[in-house]
């Protein structure tokens, strides 16, 4: 049960714009301010994504409901946006066996499918719907907030139709919001619907492992305690303020040398693993939204983070990370032992391009492209580090999602920025709610920057 970070292809001269040997000292000491800073903004209580042991009355409330509902659904729905609703999908895409939703029931040990809904998209949302049978469904609503709009308006399409087919609300809606605030608050208090908290102290993106994330996956069978179990393991591991002894620092410290010292801004995370490849869109959101905005000073900083997934994007954009702007770090993500490997038979032996594969298996075949990637990128000096799990089960990916959020709050103090709070989202929330006629915002307050002026508008219609 361990994890391993291998950096050595951020370095020079491994890669020419590497860490030399001369700059380990300063990198360590800016660590050591950030972790400094870090520790102090969690000595207010800021960090409650890593209090996971206070979060135990309620994993062990929502394990009892996933066990009393064992049997009872044959489809959980889950209505959330953003960070309310990455982290079941990437969990649900880690820990439950490949194409969940297309096996049986019996293949599926009586245990519901799963879907997410993350967007208002109607095509999507009526689609789920046609599919589901009501009375063996139970929709999951997750707004930690329980104001935003996208969530609330899916949940509204969903309360009717529940009401349409006479079914009560309570046996067919969990919700999953903040512990005293908003409106869903007050509906599950009124109507008797099941709640979970999510701890004041928790943001959406820091959410995964809250009933956030634990409730859609407990309701399909996923050990969530496991999970748990792993991310304090690594949350106690990535506390040291000493960079060479700290995986979550040396992950922080590096991509933020790399942005800010070698212009290399965009960050690409590329699990070469099926079972990791919703950890990357979970990642993304997580870098982008924590990162991303104006520091101390007022300047506009943050990476870009890319989702990618090996070996399939080698054939989309890894032409672009060797021979392309050299702006990229790519972190890969392997697992160090495949599940349920496959052996390559040996066939067709008289022909040369397929003769050789023979003897090898699927989980070597994806690993060697893994290691081929990161050598050829660093023979075109392009950095690169690999982040290794001894396997995708609860237990590491728990230690992995708290990994990437431990590296996020420290790259947070890095870039100077407070990576628990998205302003720049505010307004555009702000002036749909307008438009739509919430009382609550009925003028988008600093709504005054060009795209409020009248303008001369420009479109070309065709086809
Ligand atoms: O990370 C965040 O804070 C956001 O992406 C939120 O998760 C997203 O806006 C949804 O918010 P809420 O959970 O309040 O509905």
């Amino acid at each position: 049960m361990a994890f391993t970070l291998d950096v050595t292809s951020m370095t020079a001269p491994v890669v020419p714009a590497g860490v030399g040997d001369a700059e380990w000292g300063a990198l360590d000491e800016r660590f050591r301010q950030a972790h400094a800073s870090v520790a102090a903004t969690a000595a207010t209580g800021a960090y409650g994504y890593r209090e996971l042991e206070a979060q135990r009355i309620e994993r062990s409330r929502l394990v009892e409901f996933a066990d009393r509902a064992r049997g009872l659904h044959d489809d959980v729905v889950v209505l959330g946006i953003g960070g309310s609703s990455l982290g079941a999908m990437a969990l649900r895409t880690a820990l439950l066996p490949a194409a969940w939703n297309a096996r049986s029931s019996e293949q599926r040990g009586g245990r519901p499918r799963l879907h997410v809904l993350d967007n208002v998209d109607p095509r999507t949302i009526a689609g789920v719907l046609s599919l589901v049978a009501l009375p063996r469904t139970i929709f999951v609503v997750i707004s930690k907030s329980g104001g935003t709009i996208e969530t609330l308006a899916q949940y509204l399409v969903v309360r009717e139709r529940l009401a349409q087919a006479g079914l009560a609300a309570e046996r067919h809606l969990a919700f999953v919001t903040d512990r005293a605030r908003g409106a869903l608050r007050a509906i599950a208090r009124r109507d008797g619907i099941p709640v979970f908290d999510v701890p004041a102290n928790v943001g959406g993106r820091f959410s995964v492992l809250s009933p956030v994330g634990t409730l859609p996956a407990a309701l399909c069978g996923v050990d969530v305690e496991a999970l748990c179990a792993g991310a304090m393991a690594v949350r106690d591991a990535t506390m040291d303020d000493d960079l060479a002894a700290n995986a979550a620092g040396l992950f922080a410290t590096l991509q933020w040398r790399a942005h800010t010292h070698a212009g290399q801004g965009l960050h690409v995370m590329m699990p070469y693993s099926d079972a990791l490849r919703d950890l990357a869109p979970w990642f993304v959101q997580l870098w982008a939204e924590s990162l991303g905005k104006r520091d101390a000073d007022g300047r506009n900083v943050g990476p870009t983070p890319i989702a990618s997934v090996g070996a399939t994007d080698q054939h989309s954009q890894v032409q672009l990370f060797m021979e392309g702007p050299a702006d990229k770090t790519v972190t890969f993500v392997r697992v160090d032992a495949a599940v349920d490997d496959v052996r390559i038979p040996r066939l067709e032996a008289g022909e040369p391009a397929l003769a050789f594969l023979g003897g090898h298996s699927l989980g070597e075949l994806l690993d060697v492209e893994c290691r081929a990637t990161a050598r050829a990128l660093a023979r075109a000096g392009r950095p690169s580090m690999t982040m290794t799990v001894d396997a995708a089960d609860a237990w590491h990916v728990g230690g992995l999602l708290m990994w990437l959020m431990q590296a996020t709050t420290i790259a947070g103090a890095l870039y100077r920025v407070n990576p628990l709070d998205q302003p720049g989202v505010e307004l555009g929330k702000q002036l749909a709610n307008a438009e739509l006629g919430n009382p609550d915002h009925p003028a988008a307050a600093g709504d005054t920057g060009p795209g409020a002026q009248a303008v001369t508008e420009r479109r070309v219609r065709f086809g």
